[in-house]
C-alpha cells in the first residue's frame, strides 16, 4: 500500500451547507501540508451534492436497490450524489439496529454499485479472556461471506466501540491496535485469500486525535485512520493527516 488513507466521518456534527463548505475549503487550502495522504470525507447524505472535488462517501447505505424503503438511501443514489465509497457496519448504525445480516447486504449493495465499502468492525468491550478476537472474526466472516468477488476496493476500519468518542488518553494503545490489525489481516486472508488480504487497507478508529495519531501510525500497524470528532476540527484533522505522511 503506497499512500495512507484517512477518512473523516463527520457523523451528524456538521449540519449546514455553510459549515460543510467552510470545513472542506479549509482542508483544501492546507492540502500542501499533508501531500501524499489520501483523504476521504463522509458527510451527511444531504451535504454530498454540495462538496464536489473531494472524495466523498455515505456514512451508511441501504441494503436495497430501490423501492418502498422510506428513509433509506441506495448505493445508486449515493453515486448520483457524488459518492465513491460507503461506510457499512459503523457501530452507531449497528446500535441503531443494523444486524450482521443487514451489514452483509449493505456491503454487497455498495460494492455491487461500484462504491468502495468501508467495513467497520470492533468489539463492544475488551476482556482479558480475548473474546474480542472471536467477536471481530465473526463480524468479518458474516459481512464478507460470499462477497469475495465484490471486495476489490474493500477497506476495513477497526473501531473498538469502547474507545469511540473519548480522548486520546482513553483510546486504544498502539501495541493492542497492532495485535488486532494482524489478527484482522489473518482473518481476511482466510476469507479472501492471502494476496487479496494484503491489499486491503486496515484503518483504526476510536478517539484518534493529534496527541495519539503519530504513535498509532508508527506502532499500530495501520494503513490510516477513520476519524470522528477530530475530523470536524480543522487544525486537529490537519495534524492527524500530517502524522500520516510517509
Ligand atoms: P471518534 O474519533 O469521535 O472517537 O469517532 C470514531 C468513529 O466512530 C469514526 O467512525
Amino acid at each position: 500500500m503506497k499512500k495512507r488513507l484517512v477518512i473523516g466521518n463527520w457523523k451528524m456534527y456538521i449540519e449546514s451547507p455553510e459549515e460543510a463548505k467552510k470545513l472542506a475549503s479549509a482542508l483544501k487550502r492546507k492540502a500542501a501540508s499533508y501531500a501524499g495522504v489520501e483523504v476521504w470525507l463522509a458527510p451527511s447524505f444531504t451535504l454530498l451534492p454540495i462538496l464536489k472535488g473531494t472524495k466523498l462517501g455515505g456514512q451508511s447505505v441501504s441494503a436495497h436497490a430501490g423501492g418502498a424503503h422510506t428513509g433509506d438511501v441506495s448505493a445508486k443514489m449515493l453515486k448520483a450524489a457524488g459518492a465513491t465509497f460507503a461506510i457499512v457496519g459503523h457501530s452507531e448504525r449497528r446500535a441503531a439496529g443494523d444486524s450482521d445480516e443487514a451489514v452483509h447486504a449493505q456491503l454487497a449493495a455498495a460494492a455491487g454499485a461500484g462504491l468502495a465499502p468501508v467495513l467497520c468492525v470492533g468489539e463492544l468491550v475488551r476482556e482479558a479472556s480475548g473474546a474480542h478476537f472471536s467477536f471481530i472474526e465473526a463480524q468479518l466472516m458474516s459481512a464478507l461471506r460470499g462477497a469475495q468477488s465484490l471486495t476489490a476496493r474493500l477497506v476495513v476500519a477497526y473501531e473498538p466501540v469502547w474507545a469511540i468518542g473519548k480522548t486520546a488518553q482513553d483510546a486504544m494503545q498502539p501495541a493492542e491496535v497492532e495485535e488486532t490489525v494482524i489478527f484482522i489481516r489473518k482473518t481476511l486472508a482466510q476469507i479472501l485469500g492471502r494476496k487479496e488480504a494484503l491489499r486491503v487497507p486496515i484503518l483504526y478508529g476510536g478517539s484518534v486525535e493529534p496527541d495519539n495519531a503519530p504513535k498509532l501510525v508508527a506502532d499500530g500497524g495501520v494503513n490510516g485512520f477513520l476519524v470522528g470528532h477530530a475530523s470536524v476540527e480543522v487544525d486537529s484533522f490537519i495534524e492527524i493527516l500530517k502524522a500520516c505522511r510517509k
